[in-house]
């Protein structure tokens, strides 16, 4: 655990690497010109780490891999960095993916303003089911999860899994999402309107663009899209390789949620929002 969360053993190599994270985040010195694209696994974070980058590159298409561009702030301090940009070393503006919870992520800046959060959501069934596939298909990195779906579903309900419990995590964001620098965003808007949504957030960073070019950043950051080019989004190091491109729909969920589990997700996941003003899509 750092600061309070369970981070995956292979982000922290060695009995320092712990303490090491921990400082890392503590004493990060954030800069004014900064954005975070933050979230709670598997809801979409490539898609929008993908959208921003081609925001402030005016709608540009590279074959660079996403994670060469837009660094992961909790896997600055591993010693395997792979293909994982070092934090350290990218120009400003920095473009950064986290999945730090509102309360720890960096914030202090010494010149006193603030940086820009973009948070996107996922409804929490679709959530888990990616989630379930992800993790398995960390197997191999030597680091992955071997047992069925069934029981994976109820380390996700109970917050035994990477960056604990979904309900924490989304709610404490929601919270802030009328704060100036923050940007609340569902993974089921940009599937249901992906230029207004890209639009949205260039305005949000003041970075208005032409129609031509939020149509373009549309076009390429679409599934279809995206998949012609899977190297960008693969996840490499060691001998160990994943994609983060899987199916990308809403409602994937259907095919993996029994009449028990769903019952047992609305009490326990979705009562909890009930009442907060945070709804999302489970179908399309
Ligand atoms: P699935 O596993 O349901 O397909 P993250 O980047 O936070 O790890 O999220 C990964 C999820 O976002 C995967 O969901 C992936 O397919 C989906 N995704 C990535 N890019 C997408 C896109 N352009 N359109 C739709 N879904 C996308």
């Amino acid at each position: 655990e750092i600061l309070g969360f369970r981070i995956p053993a292979f982000f922290v190599y060695g009995s320092q690497g712990p303490e090491l994270l921990c400082d890392f985040i503590t004493n990060f010195q954030t800069k004014s010109d900064d954005v975070f694209i933050v979230s709670y696994p598997k809801s979409g974070t490539t898609w929008m780490q993908e959208i921003i980058w081609q925001i402030y590159n005016n709608g540009e298409n590279t074959s660079k891999n996403i994670f060469e561009r837009v660094p992961f702030l909790e896997f600055s301090t591993s010693p395997i960095l792979g293909e994982f940009a070092d934090i350290a070393k990218v120009p400003s503006p920095r473009l950064m993916k986290s999945h730090l919870s509102y309360s720890i992520i960096p914030k202090g800046s010494s010149d006193g303003a603030k940086c820009k959060y973009i948070y996107i959501a996922r409804n929490p069934k679709d959530v888990a089911v990616s989630y379930f596939h992800f993790t398995v298909s960390l197997r191999s990195f030597g680091n992955g999860y071997n047992g069925p779906w069934e029981f994976f579903s109820k380390l996700f309900i109970d917050g035994n899994v990477g960056w604990n419990k979904w309900n924490d995590h989304v709610q404490g964001w929601w919270k802030h999402k009328d704060d100036p620098n923050v940007l609340f965003l569902k993974y089921e808007d940009l599937k249901k309107d992906l230029p207004s949504q890209v639009r949205l957030t260039a305005n949000f960073l003041n970075k208005p663009l032409s129609e031509d070019i939020i149509n373009r950043i549309a076009e390429q950051c679409s599934f279809n899209g995206m998949t012609k080019d899977l190297s960008r989004y693969t996840v490499r190091f060691n001998e160990g390789q994943t994609s983060i491109l899987r199916k990308g729909v809403v409602g994937d969920w259907k095919n993996y949620f029994t009449p028990e589990l769903n019952e047992r997700f609305e009490k326990e996941v979705l009562s909890k929002i009930e009442g907060t003003g945070l709804e999302f899509d489970f179908e399309l």
